[in-house]
């Protein structure tokens, strides 16, 4: 038997050291060492895949592609590159009461009739049948086995033989040759690693739930990360319904996929169009409000830009976003007050992109220097005009990546007319697309095109 010993850990990123320090050298982060035993030497131990089988030509190692698990859910199908590989580890990450469980519960009832097996260390079976009759679909193929000993687990998978396994979550799952607690680093990596070699072995997928606080303080997923073949993130504000399924990584796929989601009463159901939920359709023209044509993963899709700029009533003025970063909002008006001649330093400037979608596209600059001016100005905009440019610094209205895609998709929704920058326009086929491409170069020349009452031209 090995000896056991005592290591002190991060529990942010799980790096070790013999004794206790205030501030990991590795990730920077305070007080996180917590001091955890390991029976076996943890550092330099392999964890890759167990193999016993001699060396063989590449041409005689069977393609896995066409043995894809195709769940019921078609989205999931298609974020994970088409089904789920055999033996794959899946990592699925995410803030508490996102909706995590129920997403993972929803795929085992609907690949009925193959056989699932919802490993629950979090949630009695009472607690996951009640969930389960929310979602309102066939229940006879999916066992429910709260346990959190891995010993046990793993007999019962190899028992049973399942076609998918669900952990839920990983922090709870203990293995009886560590004497950490639950959800530490050293249990989560030799959970997982075990999980690992056990999927590969009988081929068998399992998908790993683990949660993700806001800050990001619980270990395990960042360790996860490195192990598991899949990660999945699944994320959006809690208050609003929209869920976004991201691929942080795919060992058998593309991973800038993504899958929206909303959540509704009886369980989460796929967006497959996502331009159309996202825009409001409003029949009123009201200003401060533009459509940015963005892109997220590999997906392209329009989503409505809301701005209200009002008279601040206390000396500083408030700034305030929703789904978009403050600091590039401080930037943007910087420029439209320096670069356009707007006075907007004495105002408050509230921002909200809609449904509660966090955007990190620099596309949508345009968007909302737009929406900002509009509401500023009282002018409503065109409700036919989609947006597609960042903002540079001194009010150079620059190109954006993948700008076919982003007019394709306008055009599919029935925009009429799509402003990008000028730079972009030379690669573009204009002839190509049913919509008329506005190009300007500095934001003055939107600012004429959209609001001057004398060169206004929608
Ligand atoms: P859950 O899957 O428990 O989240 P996680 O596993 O990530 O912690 O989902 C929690 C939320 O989802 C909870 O607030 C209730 C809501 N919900 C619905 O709105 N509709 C449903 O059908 C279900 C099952 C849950
Ligand atoms: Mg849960």
């Amino acid at each position: 038997m090995a000896k056991s010993k005592s290591v002190w850990v991060c529990q942010n990123c799980g790096a070790e050291s013999p004794k206790w320090i205030g501030r990991c050298p590795v990730c920077g982060e305070w007080n996180t060492y917590v001091e955890e035993r390991v029976s076996k030497p943890a550092a330099g131990q392999q964890r890759g895949v167990v193999s016993s089988s001699p060396p063989r030509p590449l041409t005689e190692v069977s393609s896995l592609d066409h043995r894809r698990l195709v769940t019921g859910t078609g989205e999931f199908n298609r974020v994970l590159g088409g089904g789920i590989v055999p033996g794959t580890l899946i990592l699925l990450g995410g803030e508490p009461g996102i909706g995590k469980s129920t997403l993972a519960l929803q795929v085992c009832l609907q690949l009925s009739p193959a056989v699932t097996l919802y490993v629950s260390g979090e949630e009695s079976a009472e607690q996951i049948k009640l969930r389960a009759d929310r979602l309102q679909m066939p229940q006879e193929n999916v066992l429910i086995y709260a346990e959190t000993r891995l010993e046990e687990i793993i007999g019962q998978i190899r028992h049973l033989s399942p076609q998918l396994v669900i952990i839920d979550s990983i922090q709870t799952i203990t293995t009886g040759e560590i004497e950490s607690a639950a959800g530490t680093v050293s249990q989560i990596r030799e959970s997982a690693g075990k999980l690992l070699a056990l999927a590969k072995e009988t081929g068998i997928p399992i998908l790993l739930i683990g949660h993700i606080t806001k800050e990001g303080t619980l270990a395990g997923p960042k360790v996860l990360e490195h192990i598991v073949d899949v990660v999945l993130h699944f994320e959006g504000d809690p208050r609003f319904f929209f869920r976004i399924l991201r691929v942080l990584k795919n060992r058998f796929g593309s991973a800038s996929e993504l899958a929206l989601f909303e959540m509704k009463e009886e369980g989460l159901q796929e967006i497959l169009n996502p331009s159309e939920l996202l825009l409001s359709h409003l029949d009123d023209t009201l200003s401060g409000i533009a459509t940015a044509a963005t892109i997220d993963g590999a997906r392209p899709f329009l989503i409505e830009i809301q701005a209200l700029v009002s008279t601040a009533v206390y000396g500083t003025p408030q700034r305030s976003t929703t789904g978009f970063d403050i600091r590039r909002l401080h930037m943007l008006l910087a420029v439209l007050e320096k670069r356009a001649g707007f006075r907007l330093s004495a105002r408050d400037v509230f921002l909200n992109i809609a449904g509660g979608l966090r955007v990190d596209d620099p596309a949508i600059d345009l968007a909302v220097t737009t929406a900002i001016l509009s509401s500023y100005l009282d002018i409503a905009l065109p409700p036919s005009v989609a947006f597609a440019a960042e903002i540079g610094l001194s009010g150079e209205v620059r190109p954006v990546t993948r700008m076919e895609q982003r007019i394709s998709e306008a055009a599919r929704l029935g925009f009429k007319k799509i402003m990008i920058s000028g730079y972009n326009a030379k690669k573009i086929a204009a002839k190509r697309h049913k919509i008329e491409i506005i190009t300007v170069k500095k934001m003055e020349d939107a600012v004429k095109y959209l609001f001057n009452p004398k060169t206004r031209q929608p």
